[in-house]
């Protein structure tokens, strides 16, 4: 999945002939799932028409602090435009534009709206040879990046100028890579392994049927999903779950019964840096499983039931560097237990849920938890949907790992 999907990119675009190249960079964003809005200088506009970008990035082109519209004067927020974006690029970078950013002038739409932003800001220079390595333009390069913002740098070749050398702006789909890497690289678990447990688990009593429960899976899925997204490889181990994740960071395994999520949870756990098991594993399965389908009497029928191995406490007492988390569903006296259980199973966080608590719980879409950690630390969140609780429950776990 690229990074860039469902993210919002704010391109300006200033007064260089590589401007024309910008067509490609907005259909290159577009294509990527990103939404796209331009703020064009007023000189760059002799450059690419704002009709041209308004039409491939779907949005209009603002170039004034004020546009006419039906005769009524309407005011480009910059203010809003640079709190809206989550990443802005300045493309094509002119020697004017960088100084002036350098310098904090303000003198159009485009710089008041930098002047605003709060996201990372890319910068792709574009000029001639001997403007770009003027003292003064690298001056400003230098002060631009001691302010955060990310140079992508100009490369060597022919110039408008018709001189060769270094000064032309990288080209569109080089920079949308070199943003994408830079992206990647600082995903705060870019390099993490994760271990998950997820649904229920199956127990045979014969070859038709099984004891099982309700879980939908949704929960662990939603983290996974979260964890993937900020950089993790997350192994998934599932039970029966009707759940979908298409994800190049999440890495599947299905099992049925306890015995096989105990098999492939101990297979991967000594490579994991972050253990979370929130399946909702049976504790007993049937002692005996009958070879062939049990049929009707019209005695009663009693089935023998022997533990199943607890999954979490057996990684617990194996644990080295893994942050381990386990998840605990209680009805009654659910701060005690869930304290209990992590003192017990020697976890270093669990996700308490309340079937109390009107909204949580197996099938339905949000959860309502209250996240403990090793101090007993009580942190209650209020109801969520099971995606926005991911966030929380892996945003609580980066502030108490090492990175
Ligand atoms: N768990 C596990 N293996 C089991 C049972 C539970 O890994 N055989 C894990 C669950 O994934 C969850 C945690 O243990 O993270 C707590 O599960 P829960 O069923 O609430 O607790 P139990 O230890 O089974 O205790 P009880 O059912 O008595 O509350």
């Amino acid at each position: 999945m690229s990074v860039f999907r469902g993210k919002k990119i704010l391109l300006g675009i200033t007064a260089g002939i590589a401007a024309y190249k910008t067509a490609s960079l907005v259909r290159l964003f577009i294509k990527l799932d990103a939404e796209v809005k331009v703020i064009m200088t007023p000189a760059s506009k002799d450059f690419i028409t704002p009709l041209t970008l308004s039409t491939l990035s779907k949005n209009p082109v603002n170039s004034a602090f004020y546009a006419k519209e039906d005769e009524n004067e309407m005011w480009n927020n910059h203010v809003e435009l640079g709190l809206w974006a989550d990443y802005m690029l300045i493309a094509p970078a002119t020697a004017n534009t960088l100084s002036k950013m350098a310098n904090g002038t303000c003198n159009n739409l485009l710089l008041a709206t930098y002047l605003s932003a709060k996201c990372p800001v890319y910068f792709a220079p574009a000029m001639d040879l001997d403007m770009y390595i003027h003292p003064s333009t690298k001056e400003s390069l230098n002060k631009l990046q001691s302010f955060g913002n990310i140079m992508i740098p100009a490369t060597s070749g022919e110039l408008a100028s018709g001189l060769v050398g270094e000064g032309r702006m990288a080209e569109p789909q080089d920079i949308v890579t070199f943003i994408e890497k830079d992206i990647l690289n600082k995903l705060p678990l870019r390099g993490k392994k994760l271990l998950l447990t997820t649904g229920p688990t199956y127990e045979a009593i014969d070859p038709v049927r099984f004891i099982g429960n309700h879980s939908s899976g949704k929960m662990g899925f939603a983290i996974a999903n979260v964890a993937a997204n900020l950089g993790a490889e997350v192994f998934l181990i599932c039970g029966p779950s009707h759940q979908q994740i298409q994800h190049n960071l999440v890495h599947r395994i299905d099992v049925v019964s306890a015995e096989e999520m105990y098999t492939a949870a101990h297979k991967y756990f000594k490579d994991v840096d972050i253990a979370i098991l929130a399946a909702a594993v049976a504790d007993y399965r049937p002692k005996n499983v009958a070879t062939s389908k049990i049929k009707k009497k019209d005695s009663t029928l009693d089935i023998a039931l022997e533990p199943t191995k607890d999954i979490l406490a057996s990684l617990g007492k194996i644990k080295e560097n893994q942050f381990l988390v386990g998840f605990a569903l209680e009805t009654n006296n659910e701060l005690e237990n869930a304290k209990s259980k992590l003192e017990r199973k020697n976890l270093d966080a669990i996700v308490l849920n309340s079937l109390q608590d009107k909204g949580a719980g197996f099938a339905s879409n949000t959860n309502k938890i209250t996240f403990i950690d090793k101090t007993l630390a009580e942190k209650p969140f209020e109801l969520k949907s099971k995606a926005a609780v991911a966030v929380d429950i892996i945003n609580e776990i980066l502030n108490r790992i090492s990175l």
